[in-house]
């Protein structure tokens, strides 16, 4: 991350800009850099968009992390094709039980996670599974996050009953994403979100922030891009360098400017859902805590995994903090908010 020297700022007029929704990049740009007394009053902001535009819940889901199988080589991500590590695949009815378990426990959101896999029987595991938990729970949202596919492929996944797909862009940055990702182009990225949008999905995207050779001007990018597409959700990471990917000496993203992105996008885009991820938890004390303080309304629990596969889902890093029931509702009600008892949108 390269840091310009700024010269003064006047906060007082970048806050009343953003107020009055003039998002023009030198704005973007001094705001994700406010601290201290500034930052309060960005996430302050963030909050008051938040209120207009949802109740004061948060949307919570579980996990069940299908598979770590995956056949792209992301230089950030410890289990991208040539990290060796053990690889997994949760055999159907156990994902099914673990779908009765936390339905019978009052979840009405489930993410079903894993790496890309475009093997024809892999998607029939997975359209199997959707289609199965839609039979016996109608009510349950689900959302999935499995990377890039074709047209035909997210057909099958939307005709099983598949709600949301999650799919970040990572950067709106051409070379950064080629770099960050060799094995994949921002272009063909693109192409599988338009799919899915045309699809009916409703679509989450979202960057990483602290990136190696992300800039200021990269990350203001990435905010206006947002606005190309018609998302329901979006989302923001801090880069961990984790310990089995290409990038593990890299240093650690800056986590402020991660919170500050948040805070912008709610500003932004108000009526989103945007996630708390875990990953602030990593890099700062409270970390997700200060994500719903800088506008986030959703956030995950892991207790769909079950402990044995838990340590071989390495998004950040295989050492990942990964939320439970009583940290969620402690940080939840910290945050002045409550736990939805159902899908926000
Ligand atoms: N640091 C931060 N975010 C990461 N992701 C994957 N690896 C990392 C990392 N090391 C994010 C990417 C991906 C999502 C599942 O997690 O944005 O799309």
């Amino acid at each position: 991350m390269v840091f310009p020297v700024e010269c003064a700022v006047d906060s007082d007029a970048v806050l009343q800009a953003l107020q009055s929704g003039d998002y023009a990049r030198d704005h973007l740009r001094q705001a994700l850099l406010f601290r201290g007394a500034d930052q309060e009053r960005l996430f302050a902001l963030a909050r008051e968009r938040r209120r207009r535009a949802f109740p004061e819940q948060v949307e919570v889901r579980s996990v069940i992390e299908l598979s770590n199988v995956c056949q792209q080589g992301c230089n950030y991500c410890s289990m991208s094709k040539e990290s060796g590590i053990k690889r997994y695949l949760m055999n159907q009815t156990e994902v099914l039980e673990l779908a009765d378990y936390l339905y019978d426990c009052g979840r009405r959101v489930l993410l079903l996670q894993s790496g890309e896999n475009d093997a024809a029987n892999y998607l029939r595991y997975v359209t199997g599974c959707v289609r199965e938990i839609k039979q016996r729970h109608p009510e349950l949202t689900v959302i999935l996050c499995m990377g890039n596919y074709s047209r035909e492929q997210y057909q099958q996944l939307r005709d099983a009953g598949a709600d949301r797909y999650v799919l970040k862009f990572e950067t709106s940055s051409p070379d950064l994403y080629a770099r960050w990702k060799p094995t994949d182009t921002l272009a063909e990225r693109l192409k599988c979100m338009e799919h899915l949008l045309a699809l009916g999905f409703r679509v989450g995207s979202g960057n990483m922030v602290g990136m190696p050779g992300q800039t200021m001007n990269d990350l203001v990018d990435d905010l206006l891009f947002f606005g190309r597409y018609k998302l329901s959700m979006m989302s923001c990471t801090v880069f961990i360098p984790g310990d089995n990917c290409n990038y593990r000496a890299e240093r650690m993203g800056d986590v402020e400017l991660a919170l500050n992105s948040i805070a912008l996008m709610r500003i932004m885009y108000p009526h989103l859902l945007m996630p708390t991820t875990s990953c602030l938890e990593q890099a700062k004390p409270s970390g997700q805590y200060w994500g719903l303080m800088a506008g986030a309304n959703t956030v995950t629990i892991h207790d769909g995994t079950p402990e044995r596969l838990k340590k071989m889902f390495p998004i950040y890093t295989t050492k990942r903090f990964t939320p439970d029931r009583s940290h969620t509702a402690r940080m939840v009600e910290r945050a002045n908010l409550t736990l939805a008892t159902g899908a926000l949108i």
